[in-house]
């Protein structure tokens, strides 16, 4: 048995219906932006291994930061303990967060940065003796997989097994030039009508609804009343963090400065799992009190583990040289990409920073489960490039490492499967 053939028998797979899937690619190795699996295939790696590879694959300054940490300390207890790879690291990323974020707390993924950010906000208006707990949401955001984080998502197909177990939330609509009024009158109404506690919100991209963008100056309205009322601000940057939207972090687009930071995936440079939750000194004081039962009690046993935490300290220091690096790739992106937006089949095309999206003009129902999907990430796999639809949504958004020549045969595979249409 092969490799796919032997997982096929043990494994099982996130967002896969096994009865229908294929066998799982089996990659053996990984370099820079490309895949190889075990029959030798190569696959250019368009959508950074779930967003999460910022430098490429097998990146060595990363990887040399991991080998050093694992002779030093893999792991311990992070309460009552501390360690250097930690400090590091929170230093770093206070130095790249708006000044308003002091503290940095530890979790594992993306999905529990958002579960502490929501957790920390709650527990906040408690601490002060306020009754605030409701929690302001866009329609369509994903927020992450756990129920706090499922609940401030998109109530839909992917979690309605456990809708009745969510907990209620006030979903409002994307703002644009044309609803924003109206998103403006909704916004107000509730924090006038309701206690509410917080805002999430992922900033300029939402990224599982199909990477639908928005301006900046539009959340900055709504960030506004926010503020005006002490709503607390918690901005999701789990996907559109380190460099993704063009600079180190979406907000850096805002003039508000929201209270709370959500981060994963690029932390590591996609090497390894890493939460993290960050907050104002405000929101971090109001914890601090004899009263034991104000103390935070969250945490997990890999908790600020140390060589992920070396992972991210070499990823920092290559994101701190990163810049022409990423301008390079946001010019590409726009250049190379230039047929694909004038193609008859797209619609939609957009960019923001370091990643494109369109959507493919279908008369198919746009679905995530629609087969057109389906085949369009089968014939993009089939000629070397991963590139994963959400639905009729495609995207591209390669590590910041891709060559020009990857890119350009990127947007030449879109382009010939588009013409099969
Ligand atoms: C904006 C956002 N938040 C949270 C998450 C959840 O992250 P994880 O998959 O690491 O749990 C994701 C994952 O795609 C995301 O895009």
């Amino acid at each position: 048995m092969n490799l796919s053939e032997r997982d096929r028998q043990s494994v099982w797979h996130p967002f896969t219906q096994h009865l229908t899937a294929k066998n799982n690619i089996a990659i053996v190795r990984g370099e820079d932006a490309v895949l190889y699996d075990d029959f030798g295939n190569q696959y250019i790696d368009a959508v950074s291994s779930w967003w999460t590879n910022l430098f490429g694959h097998s990146n060595k300054v990363i990887a040399d930061s991991i080998t050093n940490q694992l002779g030093i300390l893999e792991h311990v207890i992070f309460a009552g303990f501390t360690h250097k790879p930690a400090v590091d690291l929170s230093e770093k990323l206070l130095s790249f967060l708006p000044d308003n974020q002091s503290k940095i707390f530890f979790s594992d993924n993306g999905s529990t940065a958002v579960e502490v950010a929501l957790k920390m906000a709650i527990q906040y208006w408690h601490n002060t003796g306020s009754a605030r707990k409701t929690i302001i949401a866009f329609r369509n955001a994903y927020h992450g997989d756990t129920f706090g984080a499922m609940s401030v998502g998109a109530r839909g197909m992917f979690n309605q097994p456990f809708e009745s177990f969510l907990f209620d939330v006030e979903f409002i609509d994307l703002p644009n030039a044309d609803n924003l009024e109206s998103v403006k009158i909704e916004f107000n109404r509730i924090v006038r009508e309701k206690e509410v506690a917080a805002f999430i919100f992922e900033p300029l991209v939402q990224g599982s609804a199909g990477m639908l963008m928005y301006k900046a100056e539009h959340l900055d309205v709504l960030l506004t009343i926010a503020k005006k009322h002490q709503v607390l601000c918690i901005a999701d940057e789990v996907m559109t963090g380190f460099g993704r939207t063009g600079k180190i972090f979406a907000s850096h687009y805002l003039s508000n400065k929201p209270d709370i930071f959500c981060l994963s995936k690029g932390i590591t440079g996609g090497f390894l799992p890493l939460g993290v939750t960050t907050c104002s000194q405000e929101i971090y004081d109001a914890y601090l009190s004899e009263d034991k039962l104000k103390t935070f009690f969250h945490g997990h046993s890999y908790t600020g583990n140390p060589i992920a935490c070396a992972a991210a300290n070499a990823s920092m220091d290559l994101l701190s040289e990163a810049q022409a690096t990423i301008a390079d790739l946001v010019t590409w992106q726009s250049d190379l990409s230039s047929d694909v937006a004038n193609h008859a089949k797209v619609q939609n095309f957009r960019q923001q920073g370091t990643i494109i999206a369109f959507d493919v003009i279908t008369d198919f129902s746009s679905g995530y489960f629609n087969d057109l999907r389906d085949r369009l990430y089968t014939e993009f796999l089939n000629k070397g490039v991963l590139l994963r639809p959400l639905g009729n949504t495609v995207y591209v958004l390669p590590p910041y490492v891709i060559n020009k020549q990857q890119l350009i045969q990127v947007y030449k595979v879109i382009l010939e499967v588009l013409d099969t249409l």
